[in-house]
């Protein structure tokens, strides 16, 4: 495989490499566009594997430093990624919790059994209490997923007061009777999840009517009240974005979307976590990049049925899903993370920023030890993960003002035929009123020179981390936790001009100067 210029590449003729390529990268500071919510940097916590039980929670009398039962080395490392958001407590999980085996004393709970994720004991430690104090110490907001598939209006309404009642309502003394007198602040709450799979095999218009049934109930004092949010589809199918905002779910502020990588594209055979091949690591890319087409299908259906703009397009669930590693519980969806993952990240939080003006929140599955994780333990051991270095990279855009880029004279990376473009990139004004450029080369055996001109700036230097290694599966183990995180990086005009070698599979978040 190698990389050539777009714009003389005729596909299928993959011939000459483009080494001496010059990418010329346009960011126009004078045209700033919508703001780049945090909660694009959401995660996704979900009663599955050791997600919650073992990698985040312990129970207070553990033997790992804990408080009040959750992990410090992990909340820690949390905190330094300035989570903004956490969906609970699933995924499919969550049509088949009932919040009420989760409240009051830890020893009394029910213990159930998680039929979606491996058929392992539920003990219900981790309930409704739990996910807040854990919220509270990560300092993010809450978004809870309401259990539409096998509970009652009634169920879920009471959840509501439970949450957010005050004063003499005896849901809202249950509360305080359990340790939490004032309300939780519930920032999200959906209703279903994957109606149109696990969470009932529904139709969109069947699942419309049952969300608009349990959305009428939910009643919490205006500062309590949470946003809403619909649970939509998955892939190519626009048709769920398109009966829900046009039939109208009542009162919601998104419409959820699913879609995850898979490098071979078939949910029986995945591709290996580790130790792929380099078409693999070509399919991944690919495969992340339809991320694009599906947003902009459905914010086309969207412009079309809300021109107001009311509803978001929320990427509830999105990341890499390969086969389990061996000698794991299959239903645990436990996978090693690698430079490959830390890419397909940065080129997802492209796409996002591109479309920032609807896609306000997305989830990463999940946030520990299941799929695209950020950390990954085992018993008191506990290492980051490339992805989690490619979200401390890009802290700086959340709710930054993106800034359109264009790229010229792109090369192109592909094989047999195919091409995606080889460099990916994003710019936003940030909080810090630095601008600051994310910059993602795709191609796995070539760098790639990019001249950067910001119109409206004199752009004399950029400074910042770059994360990239010399294994396209690169990653951190027990023994080399350090094998592969960020560095520094910079550069410098020379001659009124300023170039960056973007080295192969790699990520670069660097601010400019001048
Ligand atoms: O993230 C794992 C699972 O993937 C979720 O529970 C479900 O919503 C999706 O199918």
């Amino acid at each position: 495989m190698k990389a050539f210029k777009t714009g003389i590449l005729a596909l299928g003729v993959l011939a000459a490499t483009s080494a001496y390529a010059q990418v010329q990268l346009t960011v126009d500071a004078g045209k700033p566009g919508a703001v780049i919510n945090k909660n694009v940097y959401g995660q996704f916590a979900e009663h599955l594997g050791t997600g919650i039980y073992e990698g985040l929670w312990v129970g207070p009398n553990s033997k790992i430093p804990n408080t009040r039962g959750w992990r410090n080395d992990v909340v820690g490392a949390l905190k330094d990624l300035q989570v903004p958001l956490v969906r609970w407590p699933g995924g499919c999980f969550a049509d088949e919790y009932h919040w009420r085996e989760g409240i009051g004393p830890r020893d009394k709970r029910p213990v159930k059994v998680n039929t979606n994720w491996g058929g392992v004991p539920e003990s219900n430690a981790v309930g409704t209490h739990e996910f807040f104090d854990l919220i509270e110490m990560l300092g993010a907001d809450a978004y809870v997923n309401a259990n539409l598939g096998t509970g009652s209006a009634q169920e879920t309404a009471e959840w509501i007061e439970y949450m957010t009642s005050e004063g003499k309502s005896s849901l809202a003394q249950l509360r305080a009777k359990n340790g939490h007198p004032k309300p939780f602040k519930v920032a999200y709450f959906t209703i279903g999840n994957e109606a149109w799979g696990c969470g009932g095999n529904m139709t969109p218009e069947y699942y419309t009517s049952l969300y608009n049934h349990h959305a009428t109930f939910i009643k919490a004092p205006k500062e309590y009240r949470p946003k809403l949010i619909a649970s939509g589809g998955t892939g190519d199918d626009t048709k769920w974005t398109d009966v829900l905002s046009r039939q109208g779910v009542k009162e919601t502020d998104g419409i959820s979307f699913h879609y995850y990588t898979l490098p071979t594209g078939k949910w029986d055979v995945k591709g290996a976590a580790t130790g792929f091949p380099e078409s693999e690591w070509f399919s991944t890319m690919t495969s992340t990049l339809r991320m694009e087409d599906f947003i902009k299908a459905n914010v086309a259906v969207l412009d079309k049925n809300d021109p107001q703009k009311k509803i978001g397009f929320y990427v509830d669930e999105w990341g890499t899903w390969y086969d389990v590693e061996k000698g794991t519980n299959p239903g645990f969806l436990f996978q090693r993370n690698t430079l490959r993952d830390a890419v397909v990240a940065a080129l997802n939080f492209n796409i996002f920023h591109a479309h920032a003006e609807r896609v306000r929140m997305t989830n990463i599955a999940q946030m520990v030890n299941v799929l695209q994780a950020m950390i990954i333990t085992d018993k008191d051991k506990m290492l980051l993960t490339p992805t989690y270095w490619t979200y401390k990279m890009y802290i700086p855009f959340q709710d930054a003002t993106s800034l359109p880029v264009t790229l010229a004279n792109n090369v192109t990376y592909g094989e047999n035929g195919k091409g995606i473009p080889g460099i990916s990139a994003s710019a936003a004004r940030a909080k810090d009123g630095k601008t600051y450029v994310a910059l993602v080369n795709a191609n796995p055996r070539e760098a790639t020179d990019v001249v950067l001109n910001v119109a409206g700036q004199n752009a004399s230097a950029v400074r910042g981390q770059i994360l990239t290694a010399e294994a396209m599966d690169a990653h951190n183990t027990f023994e080399h936790k350090d094998a592969i995180k960020p560095v520094p990086f910079s550069a410098s005009a020379s001659g009124g001009k300023l170039s960056i070698k973007v080295p192969a599979k790699s990520v670069l978040v660097l601010a400019v100067e001048g």
